[in-house]
């Protein structure tokens, strides 16, 4: 399993999952600040660039990552996700996901993400084009979630 941040979410997950083994990876100035201690050497932390390459791992977790990034960049990290997964491998993205019809609050998000940092909240179909443009198939989308206030969801890919 592969996660990025300074692995809060990755400790948690780990803390309730024993046997699991989890991955770090992140830029050098995020990992530095990790908060992955006492887990009896089932985490490792590696930084570098997703456009560049990333660790192996049967599951790699985005967890707000995509909605940073424009469609033409997406396309270059799913690109590096899909060479460091194992043939029956996953990749679980965690982000909002637009509701179709588009309502305000949608849109508002979305324009959020482009004006801030050029990056943009997607549809379901979205999501689908952009893994098919990198060989990946959108697999199923997990919701609800009990994520009331930001309301991300889980879609699942695989190759
Ligand atoms: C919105 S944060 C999400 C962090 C974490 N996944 C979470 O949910 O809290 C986006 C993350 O992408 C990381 N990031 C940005 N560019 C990156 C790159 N080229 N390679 C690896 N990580 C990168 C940032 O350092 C940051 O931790």
């Amino acid at each position: 399993m592969w996660v990025g941040g300074t692995g809060a979410f990755l400790k948690r997950i780990l803390e309730a999952n024993p046997h699991l083994r989890g991955t770090l990876y992140d830029m050098p100035s995020v990992v530095e600040n990790h908060v992955l201690g006492g887990l009896d050497g089932r985490v490792e932390v590696v930084a570098g660039s997703f456009f560049e390459r990333l660790p192996s791992a049967d599951l790699l977790i985005l967890k707000a990552i995509l909605h940073d990034w424009s469609d033409e960049n997406c396309a270059v990290i799913l690109a590096r996700c899909r060479e460091a997964m194992p043939p029956a491998g996953l990749m679980l993205i965690i982000d909002r996901l637009l509701q179709e019809p588009l309502d305000v609050t949608s849109l508002f998000y979305d324009l959020h993400m482009l004006v801030q940092i050029g990056g943009r909240e997607r549809t379901a179909a979205e999501f689908s084009a952009l893994f098919e443009s990198a060989g990946l198939r959108l697999q199923r989308i997990i919701t609800p979630t009990e994520s009331p206030l930001f309301p991300l969801r889980l879609v699942e890919a695989s190759l």
